[in-house]
């Protein structure tokens, strides 16, 4: 049975608005306003069949590898499907963990992988556990598939954890492929991207979740160059090139990725103040308390997760994503780092349909 649709995606782009949006994953759009743009240098066409080399610069000077192993794709989305489809066959084992961004597991659904779990415990803080990757790896094992930061915890990985985990991969002959959306949301003391922890390491990242220019669709994925070369060649199938405009107005975001970067550091960290403090106070409500990330994964004690959110909603006008999208019925997903009052607002509300009886 081929899936040819994401639940969670549908619901996301029909359901997921409300006045007090607390089921966002990303900051706030940056406005191009705020963005010095020059705009003689813009163009309808350019030069960017296999990727437009300035932007192919810029995110390989960031990421610290060299542009033959840079591929560019609409967000971190297309990455993602691109960088699977070319390392996976159909009826390959994908060991992806659980619980996990949906459309990782939709999209090596959709390719035709047999999709394995590996754990990320609640009781564990959601740490990534090499251990729990061990006892579900296979021989048939192609591909390893983790976000870091976490989705939908925001829990970080340890270096030496991925490192292992990148180890145990290449023990059956599989890659490790690391999304990392999220990881330039550790403020301080970034850690350096998966990719160098071994060849058999693939990045995916984007512009969207942590710096707010998401209409961008500025995205990439990292990869061996001869690995690189095939994920270009499968692409031929796809697009003749990316938006032109796009990839210009995405280079000038990274000469200023500083002031994206800050404008939602400020607000995500007044989000953050907000969040410990609500958990302390809430106890019909529990999460894995993290230092960073745009997210929290919250279970709810007692109760029915759907019809909780649909109390929110109806009589709170306020929205959060529920756990079944991440195969977790008793969670929810809450979002930081969009526009504090909201946020504030939308928490304030929450914690009244926590105490009122349904
Ligand atoms: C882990 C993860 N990867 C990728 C994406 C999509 O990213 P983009 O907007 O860059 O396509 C999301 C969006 O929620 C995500 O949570």
């Amino acid at each position: 049975m081929i899936y040819k649709h994401s639940d969670y995606m549908h619901w996301a782009k029909t359901q997921q608005r409300a006045r007090f949006n607390l089921a966002t994953s990303g900051v706030g759009p940056f406005p191009l306003a705020g963005l010095p743009v020059d705009w003689s240098r813009l163009e309808i066409n350019g030069d960017n069949a296999y990727g437009y080399a300035p932007l192919k610069e810029a995110i390989a000077r960031k990421s610290g590898v060299t542009t033959d192993s840079v591929v560019t794709a609409a967000g971190t989305s297309f990455a993602n499907y691109l960088a699977m489809a070319t390392i996976v066959s159909p009826g390959d084992d994908v060991l992806i963990e659980h619980p996990a961004y949906a459309l990782l597991v939709d999209a090596a659904q959709y390719i035709g992988a047999a999709v394995k779990r590996f754990a990320r415990r609640e009781e564990n803080g959601y740490a990534l556990d090499p251990a729990e990757v061990r006892r579900a790896l296979t021989p048939k094992t192609r591909l390893i598939v983790i976000a870091n930061l976490h989705n939908p915890s925001s829990v970080l990985a340890g270096q030496a954890e991925l490192a292992e985990v990148a180890d145990l991969a290449d023990s059956v002959g599989a890659r490790l492929l690391a999304d990392e959306v999220y990881l330039d949301a550790v403020y301080d003391e970034t850690p350096p991207s998966a990719f160098h922890l071994g060849r058999n390491v693939v990045v995916t990242s984007s512009l969207t979740k942590v710096y707010g220019v998401s209409g961008l669709r500025c995205g990439w994925i990292l990869a061996q160059p001869d690995l690189a070369r095939a994920m270009w060649r499968l692409n031929d199938l796809f697009a003749a090139g990316a938006v032109h405009p796009g990839e210009l107005l995405s280079v000038t975001a990274f000469e200023h990725l500083d002031i994206l970067r800050d404008r939602a550091r400020r607000v995500l960290e007044r989000d953050r103040a907000l969040l410990g403090p609500f958990l302390d106070s809430h106890s019909a409500v529990s999460a894995a308390r993290t230092r960073f990330g745009t997210t929290a994964f919250l279970r709810l004690h007692q109760g029915k997760v759907d019809e909780f959110l649909g109390r929110l909603r109806a009589r709170h006008e306020t929205s959060a994503v529920p756990g079944r999208f991440f195969e977790m019925p008793n969670h929810m997903r809450i979002g930081m780092g969009v526009n504090h009052e909201m946020f504030a607002e939308g928490m304030r509300r929450l914690g009244l349909a926590l105490e009122e009886t349904p």
